[in-house]
């Protein structure tokens, strides 16, 4: 079902955990020359994957480039996010033509030209050509996914906590912004599982401080959250501020644990605290170093982490920037033309996340020096690996809340992601739902985006119709940037249509984690396209703004501004549940075909696929308050397998399924 083939020396990543011994076959399908494997597409072949990026679901027709990147402005030119995830479906099967799923493993630069230069070649290309490439059979495209899932290891699992209402912002300041949080929204009478701290409760941006002025006693405060049910959730940096006196920095500088330049000093650039250096993850001692200061915030209770900027993210380097002085000087004496305007005015915003750093520093990896960009893409995951490995030796009984925003194809196993700095644009409901079932190719199934939009000022009517995708996302956050509005479901007046739909959320609960428990135990999909259920369907094929969520559920929401509702395309005879305005339900048989539905701001509207059941339980609080006892199945089967365990087992079991009947 998986074959290898090993081009030269790759460099060993981890992404692959299956013992698999390289073929001495020809690769099949591609066509090999000069670091560049190319493959011939016919007018209808789609193509699948590629985990977090811009544009379709269907890649078909652009250029995308596995290098994890810092960029908050998500526009369709873009090449690449934060994650490389380099694994693809090609699809013409329905057409007689090919179906096979594909992955490069290699953690440098990779380009997929899927079109885009030539309408019908698709070209990957490496600078270097040491890859290992594996090439998955299967005899439909889920199957595709798991066999591919199955050699790469189970995904990450989250706290059942964690598939809870969570709120986050940059930055809640002080203990009393945390509070009158947790009291506006138990005001509102919405759940909420967790409150988000950003950058701002370190001291001066360090990592693994909390600032006592503004967090006094922080330890009571996490505990009396936990007392309301409300988790913290601090966000972890990975680059470490330079500080004579701040431990963390003494430590590693003495140990000589931090990235290296040529000259093998320390390699300073700045980030949030000013000068800063990078733990060299890679480095097995050091990324268990570096995992054990997670420790100094479990035990004060904290349950949860986000880790950030570690594609890793340079505003600066301490050598650029004295470059970037000496030559805007240069400036200064002359009149600006239509140049040396623009040039003048890039010296400094060229300084950010530049080519020229990511190759001015080196690693210990596996023994061997690195030059960073010949192992870029693994930087973010080695720091996501080495916070779950310390979770794994001092928590093994109880699983810890980890999302990371850069990731490889390996991280998944260590954590989730959040899709990162978004804006609070309508299209970006769209791409939000374009990238989750790509993501579960991928093995990230505790996914999703920051509802409501990071940048820019949100609406209220957007953040309804954010909810009504993001209730399905397992990651189910609501997260802005400093400067924008205040975007909690508190912040835009009226909150009782916002009640309705977080309610909604927790009543769908047993059906989300049940389902995402099964895809995890099972190597499968939680969110798929259309295309993955009904293989067959020409029309499904093309349908890139509904999903399939579970395996009952099919959505379709509105991402339109100023509509009252959409067109769905209905594959097969299903049962539309929807959340009226008042908070009650309403089932009602929909037929295969298109169809106009209404649906008011303050509606969900979702479909029940036929013979299946969708179990819904009673509102409550938060997750750990969850009635299964209250659970009533809607739809047209006669059962539902419901898996249900105390939400933090590390050793999960399909036996945990209970099959609960109407
Ligand atoms: C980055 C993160 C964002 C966070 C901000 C401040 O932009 O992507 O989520 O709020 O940094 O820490």
């Amino acid at each position: 079902m998986v074959k290898k083939f090993t081009f030269n020396n790759p460099i060993y990543t981890g992404a692959v955990v299956a013992d698999i011994k390289a073929s001495s076959d020809t690769l099949p399908y591609f066509e090999h020359k000069n670091n560049s494997f190319l493959y011939t597409m016919s007018d209808t072949t789609a193509v699948y994957g590629l985990g977090e990026a811009v544009r379709g679901i269907n890649k078909r027709g652009w250029i995308y480039e596995g290098y994890c990147s810092d960029d908050p402005c998500h526009t369709e030119d873009k090449r690449s996010l934060y994650g490389a995830h380099n694994f693809l479906i090609i699809d013409d099967k329905s057409n007689g033509g090919d179906r096979f799923g594909v992955f490069f493993d290699y953690p440098a630069r990779i380009t997929f030209d899927i079109g885009y230069t030539d309408t019908s070649t698709l070209t990957v290309s490496t600078e270097k050509d040491d890859i290992d490439v594996y090439i998955i059979e299967g005899e439909s495209l889920r199957k595709i996914v798991k066999n591919f899932r199955s050699i790469i290891g189970m995904s990450y699992i989250a706290p059942k906590w964690a598939f809870g209402f969570m709120q986050s912002r940059w930055s809640y300041f002080t203990k009393d912004d945390v509070i009158r949080i947790a009291d506006s929204y138990k005001e509102a009478n919405i759940p909420l599982d967790a409150i988000f701290l950003d950058i701002d409760y370190m001291e001066r941006y360090k990592d693994f401080t909390i600032n006592d002025e503004r967090f006094p006693d922080f330890e009571n405060l996490v505990s009396y959250m936990k007392s309301r049910g409300i988790r913290l959730v601090p966000i972890i940096d990975a680059a470490v501020k330079v500080e004579d006196g701040y431990d963390v920095y003494e430590e590693g500088k003495a140990k000589g644990y931090f990235c290296k330049d040529e000259n093998g000093d320390d390699y300073i650039v700045g980030v949030w605290p000013g000068k800063t250096v990078f733990p060299d993850f890679l480095n097995d001692e050091v990324g268990k170093w570096f995992g054990d200061k997670y420790k100094l915030l479990t035990d004060m209770g904290i349950e949860g982490f986000w880790n950030d900027m570690n594609e890793p993210a340079i505003f600066y380097s301490e050598k650029g920037v004295e470059r970037a002085f000496e030559e805007i000087e240069k400036y200064k004496q002359i009149s600006l033309d239509a140049n040396t305007f623009f040039d003048c005015r890039d010296v400094f915003a060229k300084l950010s996340n530049s080519q020229e750093d990511y190759n001015a520093f080196y690693h210990n990896y596996n023994g061997k020096k690195y030059k960073h960009n010949d192992i870029h893409n693994l930087y973010g995951y080695f720091m996501t690996k080495s916070a779950s490995d310390s979770f794994a030796r001092h928590n093994p009984d109880k699983r810890t809340l980890m999302f990371s925003r850069a990731s490889y194809i390996g991280a998944h196993r260590y954590g989730g992601i959040w899709t990162g700095d978004n804006h609070s644009w309508w299209s970006h409901i769209l791409l939000c739902l374009k990238q989750m079932p790509s993501l579960n190719m991928c093995g990230f199934l505790y996914t999703g985006c920051d509802m409501g939009g990071f940048n820019g000022n949100c609406t209220r009517d957007l953040l309804l119709r954010w909810l009504s995708l993001s209730i399905f996302t397992p990651l189910f956050r609501n997260h802005s940037a400093c400067g924008t509005k205040d975007q909690e479901c508190f912040a835009f007046g009226d909150t009782k249509d916002f009640k309705n739909i977080v309610d909604l959320r927790y009543r769908l609960v047993p059906y989300i984690y049940s389902e995402y428990m099964k895809a995890v135990l099972n190597n499968d999909m939680y969110i798929r396209p259309l295309s993955f259920d009904y293989e067959n369907d020409e029309m499904a094929k093309n349908i890139e703004d509904q999903l399939m969520v579970g395996e009952s559920i099919m959505i379709a929401p509105v991402y339109t501004q100023n509509a009252n509702g959409r067109y769905v395309y209905i594959p097969e005879n299903m049962t539309q549940l929807k959340l009226n305005a008042d908070g009650t339900l309403t089932q009602s048989k929909i037929e295969k075909g298109h169809h106009y539905i209404n649906v008011a701001l303050n509606e969900i509207v979702f479909f029940i696929k036929d013979g299946y059941c969708v179990p819904l339980c009673d509102r409550a609080d938060n997750v750990e308050s969850i009635d299964e006892n209250s659970i009533k199945l809607y739809g047209t089967g006669k059962s539902y397998e419901l898996y249900t365990d105390d939400g933090y087992t590390t050793t999960p079991t399909l036996d945990s399924i209970k099959i609960i009947g109407k």
